[in-house]
């Protein structure tokens, strides 16, 4: 097969998650031939019947603009990938290791193996993965070791910021571009990849392959750290009768801080921030700087701080103990917008209160499958309505829209007791307390 180097590379994505399935599919759309790749057989044969194997707003109808297009097909074949690509992206998941605080760097070295004896022509190799820095150097080796071209294979990192609900969103226009390359000819490949973002003046960081590693576990730690800071905030609201939400508000309208990432609450879960922090403080301890990063672990620690205290909110509500008290527990994803449960603070409280004696009925939108298949022995109601028949106390847990239009005197006629702790600082406090309701939320009194 003929290459196209110079002209519109053929793409190719490597793991078909999140990150990949959404990346293939933006792509296809923007006009390139992509072929997107996964082992699992299922997830393949489910997106070329045109379904998205998860919940992604706005991407079920990319998926079909794409197909339609003939420009995007999926496979399971290696060899395929290497016959068909002059940019290979990998995006599989590096999720927390077993027993251990680092990133597990098995797919994507499984990927990276698999791939490259079967590369034998020139060809670029763009991780988007998260991975611990240094990781890019390590797979050069690799792949110029396995693969018949040799070093005419390179690496290069392009991280990925997409946020799950906005995913299309984030990948047709992204806030800014990172280029990590190690040569003029990877940042051509990748110039050529990127085309029409460039043209749309998306900024663009050109740099090592180091510091583009580095740009993704750095943002992920800022953002968390704004989010446990404004948490450790409420937890000194609540010693002293302050109000956490409407310091908040203060703060933001100063632009050097900024109110994004600012809301108080139950903090952040998800496949992301809690492991990529984690991730980073054991790279760091792995290089000899441990204590620049030590800060992160107290950034955890008060983010995990936030469930137990949601918790004792609850206890509180039903009056100091949870034995056989029936709960509704609004929300279980780790955040609107999403079917996504790992590490989700809301199943984790739900858990927590089920393991103190409550009966705890869980009601989400989107998150039900997935909650049932990791957490078998709560009990699940089909809505709101359900979760709340009889409830001595209701958890708001994750922000919904569909939980704030909640009418505080329709849910009050369901429950057996009107106390509700907004473990989100999603409801109007005065509406409830105007309807009868005990409202109680973190960092306010
Ligand atoms: C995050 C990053 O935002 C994204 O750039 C990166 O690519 C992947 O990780 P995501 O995991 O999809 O994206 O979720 P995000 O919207 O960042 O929210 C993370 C968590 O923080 C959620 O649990 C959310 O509820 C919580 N959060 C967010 C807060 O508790 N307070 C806030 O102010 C903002």
């Amino acid at each position: 097969m003929s290459t196209t180097e110079g002209a519109k590379p053929r793409l190719t994505v490597l793991g078909t998650g999140y990150l990949g399935a959404t990346h293939a599919i933006c792509m296809a759309v923007l006009g390139f031939e992509v072929l997107g790749m996964d082992v699992d057989e299922a997830k393949i044969e489910t997106l070329r019947s045109g379904r998205v194997p998860f919940y992604e707003p706005g991407l079920p109808e990319m998926l079909q603009k794409a197909l339609e297009s003939g420009r995007l097909r999926f496979t399971t074949s290696y060899e395929e990938v290497a016959e068909f690509g002059d940019v290979h992206f990998v995006c599989v998941g590096t999720p927390q290791r077993k027993g251990s605080t680092a990133a597990d760097m098995s797919y994507v070295d499984a990927v990276v193996s698999g791939l490259a004896p079967h590369l034998d022509r020139r060809a670029l190799i763009v991780g988007k993965s998260t991975v611990p820095v240094g990781t890019a150097a390590r797979l050069t080796s690799l792949v110029q070791s396995l693969a018949p071209a040799g070093t005419d294979i390179e690496l290069a990192w392009n991280p990925e910021f997409l946020r799950e609900g906005f995913a299309v969103e984030d990948t047709m226009r992204p806030d800014r571009l990172v280029f990590g390359v190690a040569s003029d000819w990877a940042r051509e490949r990748l110039s050529a990849a990127f085309a029409p973002m460039l043209a749309a003046d998306v900024p663009l960081v050109v740099t090592d392959l180091p510091t583009a590693e580095l740009v993704k576990v750095s943002a992920n730690s800022f953002l968390a750290t704004k989010i446990s800071f404004i948490n450790a905030m409420a937890e000194v609201c609540e010693a002293t009768g302050a109000d956490v939400q409407d310091l908040a508000a203060a703060l933001a309208y100063d632009n050097r801080i900024g109110g994004r990432f600012l809301r108080p609450g139950l903090g952040f879960g998800g496949g992301c921030l809690p492991k990529d922090i984690r991730a980073y403080i054991h790279r760091a301890e792995e290089l000899g700087v441990g204590q620049a990063v030590s800060f992160l672990r107290e950034v955890d620690a008060i983010n995990l701080r936030r469930r137990a205290r949601t918790v004792d909110l609850i206890r509180a509500q039903a009056g100091g103990s949870l034995a056989g008290v029936t709960v509704c527990a609004l929300g279980a994803a780790f955040k609107p917008n999403s079917d996504d449960i790992r590490d989700a603070p809301a199943l984790d409280v739900a858990r927590l209160l089920q393991e103190e004696g409550a009966i705890v009925r869980v009601y989400d939108p989107q998150a039900m499958d997935n909650a049932r298949r990791v957490y078998p022995d709560l009990h699940y109601a089909s809505s709101v309505a359900e979760a709340a028949a009889g409830a001595q106390v209701v958890a708001l847990l994750t922000e919904w829209d569909h939980f704030r239009e909640i009418d505080p005197v329709w849910l009050g006629e369901l429950v057996a007791k009107k106390a509700i702790v907004d473990g989100r600082h999603a409801l109007d406090q005065f509406a409830w307390r105007e309807a009868g309701w005990d409202y109680k939320a973190l960092g306010r009194t």
